[in-house]
């Protein structure tokens, strides 16, 4: 049987795990909020109209942030639409997604089902058809402390105490041609900037994240970039990209090998935010978010004719509701390892989205509530990969992919916390075909003992969850051993472990 080691160096760290490595995108289309996070009439209904039974899954998740309300929805959305009494509510239309959008929920909503969930709220900003205006009189409404119409508004809306949100994003993919509002990396620059400026006015403390390529192949990716950063260096904090890894695209190799294409767009976002902070001379680091990413089968969703029936707008639809399956949760399981990898520089990432649309999570209208296959190496890591992530240098067979050449066959990270004394082993064997003895030499360390070891290897790459069979794909207990520094453990061909150190 083939071999592969891992080496880890304790003094090399590659950096802080940011709790907010772990978020996802909460967003008004389909069913994500309406019958997903949020549906008054449902059985589990609390008394805010939120499904108790999707809030247990997201504590399971381990969701630390949730970006809200968009996604292209944010784009063409006024957010004074969605809070005060509910008669008072208009119902729009929405653009993005050709719905109706009733505003039943909205930001005071989406507060409320943040505080019980334990998660942070990650505000997006609409930049498509509004401007700094808007975007200082919803951070007044949200964050305000003086005696303004905006504050004294969420104050007679049953909400005194400030939400004090600390990350914004300015704007949605503004490069992508599909978004409401869509402008040329100029005038997206002008307007962020703008934003920004008017923004820190408010609160210099604010963390603000630009927008940065909706995707690798963007022909604008890099000189977006670099002429959003070349004007708003010192103000932004964050440039965002957007990854989906598309099944429906590429065959199972190229699939398991996702994270390389992960790390290959990180890297290149890095190199052009770092060429500009070069030529300026300057210190600071611009930090990466990842706010969208996941496997989606976009091709398919994008053959589709969309919203060219002028009649029909319909409320809280079926849309993109893509069923993962096993192969998909691999391939999730290689992005975590890609992101914790650039712990240095991925300060926010988020999984997008939560429920039903392209989700970990799927219910049914006034029904149950079940885990996707990619729920499980999402909850898994946000549960044991936490404080600070070491670089796994594998020594190894290789496999070849079509899209990738020949790549390490075994891909991993290593993430330790010394204020809790745990750490974890992420590993996945990307060959579809050939098993792998590792060994892992973690005694720099300190860990001594294997608490968990899980692994999802499973027979059938097609196989998925349904609210009949919610657990058809689980991880299950995997034998490794640890002695003297060295964790040795066996990978099936297509399996994803996560090792749990203490
Ligand atoms: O997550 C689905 C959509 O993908 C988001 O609305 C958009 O930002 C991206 O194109």
């Amino acid at each position: 049987m083939p071999t592969a080691r891992i080496a880890v160096d304790a003094d090399r760290p590659i950096g802080a795990i940011d709790r907010r490595m772990y978020g996802v995108l909460v967003e008004h289309l389909g069913r994500c909020v309406y019958t997903g996070i949020f549906e008054p009439d449902h059985p589990a209904a609390d008394e805010h109209g939120l499904r108790r039974d999707v809030m247990e899954l997201v504590r399971e998740l381990g969701v630390t942030v949730a970006r809200y309300p968009g996604g292209n929805f944010v784009s063409n959305y006024r957010w004074e639409d969605g809070v005060g009494p509910l008669a008072r509510r208009p119902r729009r239309l929405e653009l993005a997604w050709h719905s109706t959008e009733p505003n039943t929920f909205g930001t005071d909503e989406f507060m409320t089902w943040c505080r019980l969930a334990g998660v942070e709220p990650m505000m997006a900003l609409n930049l498509g058809t509004r401007g700094e205006e808007d975007a200082v009189n919803l951070l007044d409404y949200v964050n305000g402390r003086a005696d303004t119409d905006y504050a004294n508004l969420r104050r007679a809306n049953g909400h005194d105490e400030p939400y004090d949100v600390r990350m914004w994003c300015l704007g949605n993919e503004m490069d992508g041609p599909w978004q409401v509002g869509h402008k040329s990396a100029e005038d997206y620059a002008r307007l962020a900037l703008s934003t920004a400026r008017a923004m820190h006015m408010v609160d210099r403390g604010l963390e603000l994240v630009a927008c940065g390529s909706s995707a690798w192949e963007m022909p604008t990716f890099g000189d977006w970039e670099r002429t959003v950063l070349e004007l708003g260096y010192d103000e932004i904090d964050y440039i965002s990209m957007h990854r989906y890894i598309d099944p429906a695209a590429q065959d199972r190799a190229d699939l398991l090998a996702a994270g390389v294409d992960l790390d290959r767009f990180i890297d290149g976002v890095i190199a052009t935010a770092d060429a500009v902070g070069a030529k300026r001379r300057s210190d600071k680091k611009i930090k990466i978010s990842v706010d969208e990413w996941n496997v989606w089968r976009i091709s398919e969703w994008n053959a589709i004719e969309h919203g060219f029936d002028p009649g029909d707008w319909p409320l809280a639809p079926e849309k993109i509701e893509d069923v993962y399956t096993a192969a998909d949760a691999l391939a999730v399981g290689g992005l975590l390892i890609s992101l914790l990898r650039h712990a240095d520089r991925v300060k926010a990432a988020c999984l997008a989205q939560l429920v039903n649309v392209i989700a970990p999570i799927m219910t049914e209208k006034g029904g149950r509530a079940w885990r996707q296959t990619i729920f499980h190496p999402f909850a898994t890591a946000s549960r044991i990969a936490r404080g600070t992530a070491y670089d796994a240098v594998v020594a190894g067979p290789l496999t070849a992919t079509g899209r990738y050449g020949e790549v390490e066959a075994l891909d991993a990270v290593v993430t330790w916390d010394e204020q809790t004394a745990t750490g974890s082993l992420l590993a996945l064997n990307r060959s579809l075909t050939e098993s792998l003895d590792v060994t892992a030499a973690l005694g720099g360390l300190g860990a001594s003992r294997v608490a968990s070891a899980r692994i999802l290897a499973p027979e059938d790459l097609d196989a998925f969850n349904t609210a009949d069979e919610p657990d058809a794909v689980a991880p299950v207990a995997h034998p490794v051993e640890l002695a003297d520094g060295a964790l040795t453990t066996t990978l099936p061909p297509a399996s994803w472990l996560a090792v749990e150190l203490a």
